[in-house]
C-alpha cells in the first residue's frame, strides 16, 4: 500500500464509492459500497455467482474448475454490480480486489481484472487481503470500529485476532491443523452428506439426538489459545466406522455430536482469547466479532451469545450472507484503506499466503485457505 493522501483520521475522509471483485475460492463476485465521511457504509450493489454444481462431483473445490469459472463469468459479474448501482465505471473513486490469501488460479482473474478496469477508467486500485474483508465487515454491517476481539472462522481459516485499527491486526490463536470450516466439510463428505458441508451438517444436526454419540473437545482448557480440529474429525471417522451401515438416524445423531463439541471447542478458546485481549488493551470495549463463512451457523452463534454475555462483551455478528464470501467486503476494505489515503501499485502480487499479522509466529497447519480437492485426473474440457 502506498499513501497518496494522508488524512489524520479516516473517520473524516471524503465519501467514497468503491468496486470490489473477490475470486479467492469459489464464489465470483462483484459489489458497490459507499463509505460516507463519518465512516459509516452501505451497500449499493452486491452480486455473488456461486459455483456449487461444478464442484458438488468432486466434494470440495477444485482449483483449476473454480479459476475458468470465474474467468468465464467475471466479466457479466461485474457489469451486474454497475448496472445494479445504476453507476459507470467514471463515478467510482476506487477498485479493489482480493490479492490473497486463497487459491491462486482464481485470485489472478480477479486481481487482473480490477488492475486492468483501475487502468482503464483511471481509477486507483487497491489490493485487499481476503481476510481482512471478513475482518471489517461489521463497520459496514453494524458500524462497529476497532478496536475488538475477532473470532474469524472460515473454510480456511479458524483464528482469534485483536483488530487494533484498520490494517493493524494482532494474532492471538490459530488453528494447530484443520479450520473449522474444513473439519465441517471433510466431516459431511465423510457422511456423505455432499457439498458444502457446513450446511448440510447443520441441517442434519437438527434431527440429531444429544448424547447418543460422545466426542472428545481437543485444546479444551488449554492454556495456549490455539484450535485442533483433527482429533474431533479423526473420532468422528472411527465413530461413523464403529456404527456402520449408517441409518438417517446415526448420521443425524454424529452431526449434532459434531457440531456441540466444535461450539464448546471455539467458546473455550474464545473465552482464552478474552483474557488476551482485556491484557492486552485494558479499558478497551470490551467487543467480541464473529467472521467468515463458519459464523452462520446457528448452534455457535447461541454458544458465543452466552459466552459474550457472562463475560460483558459486547456480540456482534455480520448478516448470514455477509459471512459467507462477498465482495461487498473486499469494497468495504477497499473504502476504507482509500479512506486512509493508501493505493496499491499495478504490479501488487497475487498471494497464495499472506497472514494478517505478519509478526506472528507460524503456527504448523495455518495460513492456507481453502485447500480443495485432490485434483482429478482428467478435467471436463
Ligand atoms: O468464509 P467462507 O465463505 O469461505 C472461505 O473463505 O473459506 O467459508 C466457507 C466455509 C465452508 O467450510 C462452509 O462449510 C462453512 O463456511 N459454512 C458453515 C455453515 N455455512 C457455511 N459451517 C457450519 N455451519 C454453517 N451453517
Ligand atoms: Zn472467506
Amino acid at each position: 500500500m502506498t499513501p497518496s493522501d494522508q488524512h489524520a483520521d479516516p473517520a473524516e475522509a471524503p465519501p467514497s464509492i468503491v468496486l470490489g471483485i473477490e475470486t479467492s475460492c469459489d464464489e465470483t463476485a462483484a459489489a458497490i459500497v459507499r463509505r460516507e465521511a463519518a465512516g459509516t457504509g452501505s451497500i449499493v450493489s452486491s452480486v455473488v455467482r456461486a459455483q456449487i454444481e461444478a464442484h458438488a462431483p468432486y466434494g470440495g473445490v477444485v482449483p483449476e474448475i473454480a479459476a475458468r469459472a470465474h474467468v468465464e463469468i467475471i466479466d457479466t459479474v461485474v457489469s451486474r454490480a454497475l448496472s445494479e448501482a445504476d453507476l459507470a465505471f467514471a463515478e467510482l473513486d476506487g477498485i479493489a480486489a482480493t490479492a490473497g490469501p486463497g487459491l491462486l488460479g482464481g485470485v489472478l482473474v480477479g486481481l487482473v481484472s480490477a488492475k486492468a478496469l483501475a487502468v482503464a477508467a483511471r481509477r486507483p486500485f487497491i489490493a485487499i487481503n481476503h481476510l481482512e474483508g471478513h475482518a471489517l465487515t461489521v463497520g459496514l454491517t453494524d458500524a462497529v470500529r476497532p478496536p475488538y476481539l475477532l473470532l474469524l472462522v472460515s473454510g480456511g481459516h479458524t483464528q482469534t485476532l485483536i483488530v487494533e485499527a484498520v490494517g493493524r491486526y494482532r494474532l492471538i490463536g490459530t488453528t494447530l491443523d484443520d479450520a473449522l470450516g474444513e473439519a465441517f466439510d471433510k466431516t459431511a463428505k465423510l457422511l456423505g452428506l455432499g457439498f458444502p458441508g457446513g450446511p448440510a451438517v447443520a441441517a442434519a444436526a437438527r434431527n440429531g439426538r444429544m448424547g447418543r454419540i460422545s466426542l472428545p473437545r481437543p485444546m479444551l482448557g488449554r492454556p495456549e489459545p490455539h484450535f485442533s480440529f483433527a482429533g474431533l474429525k479423526t473420532a468422528v471417522r472411527q465413530q461413523a466406522q464403529a456404527l456402520a451401515p449408517l441409518s438417517d438416524d446415526d448420521i443425524a445423531n454424529l452431526c449434532v455430536a459434531f457440531e456441540d463439541a466444535a461450539a464448546d471447542v471455539v467458546a473455550d478458546r474464545v473465552s482464552n482469547a478474552m483474557e488476551g485481549y482485556v491484557e492486552a488493551l485494558p479499558g478497551a470495549p470490551r467487543s467480541l466479532v464473529v467472521a467468515g463463512g463458519v459464523a452462520a451457523n446457528v448452534r455457535l452463534r447461541e454458544q458465543l451469545a452466552t459466552l459474550a454475555e457472562e463475560n460483558s462483551f459486547h456480540l456482534t455478528v455480520p448478516p448470514v450472507e455477509l459471512c459467507t464470501d462477498n465482495a461487498a467486503m473486499i469494497a468495504w476494505a477497499g473504502a476504507e484503506r482509500l479512506a486512509l489515503g493508501e493505493t496499491s501499485p499495478l504490479d501488487s502480487p497475487a498471494r497464495a499466503r499472506w497472514p494478517l499479522d505478519p509478526t506472528a509466529e507460524q503456527v504448523r497447519g495455518a495460513g492456507v485457505k481453502a485447500s480443495g480437492a485432490a485434483l482429478p485426473r482428467s478435467l471436463p474440457a
